[in-house]
């Protein structure tokens, strides 16, 4: 047996690897001292067979296999075509070499019998996130079929007992479900071709008596299966294995012609608790992002989908622009409707030219105009879809996803386009190339709105094969992942976009919910965060402006409703909140988010610090049961620095009359992170939709 370790800044991973035998982790953790002896630290951590055993009791390690009597499900599945069957494969792979370098590591399990090597990676990344893939190759002569290969077998620290995953719907995503990993451990998977809105491919585990948290996540736009086996018949012994990888239906992975199949990379991080998980996964997401480092500010956006809907104009659309210049906007973003005889939501998807009903000159006249009011210009486009009702479709019925002799199933009255075809990807490649060459477009949503039903296999490497190319062709162009609002965000994508749509809903009670659910694994500068109307499409519910204002600060911030309905008072209202979103965007954007608790349920509390300044957001929803809600503890101070703290204008309309001692507070208090942290601010949030902006600034020693 040798024994490797890997270190990060602040973790260290200890593998125990025996030649011809498995792979195993020995130790997953804080960074251990340089020099600890590896060899006694696994002899500590190992245990005896206990008498419900195999003789030799099973290791799952990090290749789990249907061998020796492990029940839970295998990492890695092949099955062997004969003439009219298949049958699955019993597996065997050993480890038979490794490499080390100083942050990765290389391990290939070989399986003799069947030829089939899987090469298995794991590295650190400067954030701290360890990362994993397999690559699994055959070396011909049977007709292998791969049915199931994980990126990531983690045998989980038996500290973490407790789990949280993401349940969710259209418009309602990321609903966290916490409980005990055991007995039943957990098993999910999604079935539409993309990641969908349950978060499946996201998971928090956690130790609940010291509060640390392992974060873990794949970066795929297709689907996922997320699996947990614990307690295993036969063995329970308590021992967990957490396991993620792409899902697809059997037989689309042939191996006959020596093509391998590379999985996509699975990730986890560790950390002391949620804010510090949240910031790792911040970092990496900094880290990865297209070109992160050369961003300008991000742009304040003006969304015609909830303003206009499909009832577009020339005439609307540039009054539309010039209310938004006025309330400060810095981007417009012209949405749905804009092309072909897009009427309504069941036409002309893949009819990618400008509709010369509403644009008899193109769109070249409200550019023009979008930017003489000083603003850039983005489009809405769906590229992998086509109506049945469409010239696109009319031309080429055989580019759809569909089985021969098979009804079409339509959902929001559309189809997919086979994205595995050549022909499809080159057409759609031309369309968005000469609307990106002919106009000057600064930003591209790029949304997905239907299931992918018949699943299809090469969907998610077309749809990245042609984001790519795209860029390539036209690298300043922004682009946003929009699948209905939260169903394609992931770690795959974002490597490719610079911006997500969060959920479809803008009512800010819900995106108090859902925008801290997803800022625990992505950074507020990728979620869109927009104004919506009031009543909220959606929902119904009305809410004043001043607070749908303050929740969207938190985010990448826009305006997704017709500024002509809003009353005078609204507006200002709005243009006040987009001032201090430009004045704290340099904040909220690259410092390190807090989630922060309170003993008031229904009190949102969050706050980003960055280089000696702070914002945070503290939000009520419910009508409190006690007049004076405790105070806000705030975090990431330094506790001997004074800090001048303020309380951004405007102020929440009713609470503003139980602020006590306003006027010092029009002044600032000075006060030491000590007492912010320990001791908190008494600020009034008794009644539902009350928002709070905190500003603070480090002032010199
Ligand atoms: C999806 C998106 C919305 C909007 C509509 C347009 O639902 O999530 O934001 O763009 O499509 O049809």
């Amino acid at each position: 047996m040798e024994f490797v370790r890997l270190d990060g800044e602040r973790l260290t991973l200890v593998f125990a690897l025996e030649e011809g035998g498995a792979a195993d982790l020995a130790y997953c953790g804080a960074r251990l001292p340089d020099g600890d002896d590896l060899a006694i630290l696994a002899t500590a951590s190992a245990r005896g067979r206990h008498e419900s055993q195999p003789d030799v009791p099973p290791v799952p390690g990090l290749l789990p296999e249907g061998k020796a009597g492990w029940s839970g499900m295998p990492a890695v599945r092949l099955r062997e075509r004969t003439d009219h069957a298949s049958t699955e494969c019993a597996t065997d792979f050993r480890l038979v070499a490794w490499e080390h370098y100083p942050t990765e590591l290389i391990l290939t399990f070989h399986d003799a019998l069947l030829g089939v090597d899987i090469e298995q990676c794991w590295w650190i990344g400067t954030s701290g996130m360890v990362c994993t893939e397999a690559f699994l190759t055959s070396g011909g002569g049977r007709k292998l079929v791969l049915d199931r290969l994980s990126a990531l077998a983690l045998p989980i620290p038996r500290r973490f007992t407790h789990l949280t995953s993401f349940t969710g719907r259209w418009a309602g995503e990321m609903r966290e479900h916490s409980r005990p990993v055991a007995p039943e451990g957990l098993a999910r998977t999604s079935v539409a071709g993309k990641p969908g809105f349950a978060g499946g491919n996201w998971l928090i585990l956690e130790d609940p008596a010291s509060g640390e948290v392992l974060g873990a996540h794949l970066a795929w736009s297709g689907d996922h299966d997320t699996r947990i086996d614990v307690d295993l018949v036969g063995s329970a012994d308590g021992r967990a294995v957490l396991q993620m990888g792409a899902a697809w239906d059997g037989g689309e992975v042939d191996l006959e012609h020596g093509v391998g199949y590379r999985t996509p990379t699975a990730m986890f991080a560790l950390a002391p608790d949620r804010s510090a998980l949240a910031q790792v996964f911040h970092d990496h997401a900094r880290a990865i992002l297209p070109n992160r480092k050369a961003w300008g500010l991000r742009k304040v956006h003006l969304n015609s989908w909830e303003a206009l809907g499909f009832n577009l104009s020339e005439d609307a659309l540039i009054a539309l622009a010039e209310d938004a210049a006025s309330l400060g906007i810095e981007r417009f973003v012209l949405d749905d409707g804009w092309f072909g005889g897009r009427r309504n939501d069941q036409t002309s998807l893949g009819d990618w030219f400008v509709s010369p009903d509403i644009f008899p000159n193109g769109l070249g006249p409200l550019i023009d105009h979008v930017k003489s009011l000083g603003m850039d210009f983005g489009l809405w486009v769906e590229p992998e879809m086509v109506s049945p009702v469409s010239d696109l479709y009319r031309t080429h019925p055989d580019w759809s996803l569909q089985q021969d002799g098979r009804d079409k199933s339509t959902m929001r009255g559309q189809l997919a386009l086979d994205m595995a075809r050549a022909e499809v990807c080159d057409y759609l490649f031309e369309r968005l190339d000469a609307l990106l060459r002919a106009y000057d477009i600064a930003y591209l949503k790029w949304d997905h709105n239907r299931d992918l039903f018949p699943s299809a296999p090469r969907q998610t490497e077309g749809f990245y094969a042609l984001l790519d190319r795209l860029r390539a062709a036209h690298p300043h162009v922004e682009i946003e992942s929009c699948s209905s609002g939260g169903g394609r965000i992931d770690y795959g994508v974002l490597s490719r976009v610079h911006r997500v749509w969060p959920s479809d809903n803008n009512d800010a009670i819900e995106r108090l919910r859902i925008i801290p659910a997803w800022s625990q694994f992505l950074p507020l500068e990728v979620l869109g965060s927009h104004v919506g109307p009031s009543p909220n499409p959606i929902t119904g519910r009305r809410l004043a402006m001043d607070f749908r204002a303050k929740v969207a600060v938190f985010g990448h911030m826009g305006v997704e409703a017709d500024p002509a309905r809003m009353s005078e008072k609204e507006r200002e209202t709005l243009a006040a909140h987009i001032a201090l979103y430009k004045a704290w965007r340099g904040v909220l954007h690259a410092g390190a988010l807090h989630h922060l608790a309170h003993p008031d349920p229904n009190v949102t509390l969050i706050m980003v610090t960055h280089e000696g300044r702070a914002l945070a957001l503290a939000a009520q929803t419910a009508f409190s049961p006690v007049f004076d809600a405790a105070p806000l503890r705030l975090a990431g101070l330094e506790p001997q620095a004074r800090y001048r703290v303020t309380l951004p204008d405007p102020w929440p309309p009713r609470a503003r009359h139980y602020l006590a001692n306003p006027d010092a507070w029009r002044e600032g208090l000075t006060l030491s992170g000590a007492v912010l942290m320990g001791h908190g601010l008494a600020l009034p949030l008794t009644h539902p939709e009350t928002a709070w902006l905190i500003a603070l600034e480090r002032l010199p020693q």
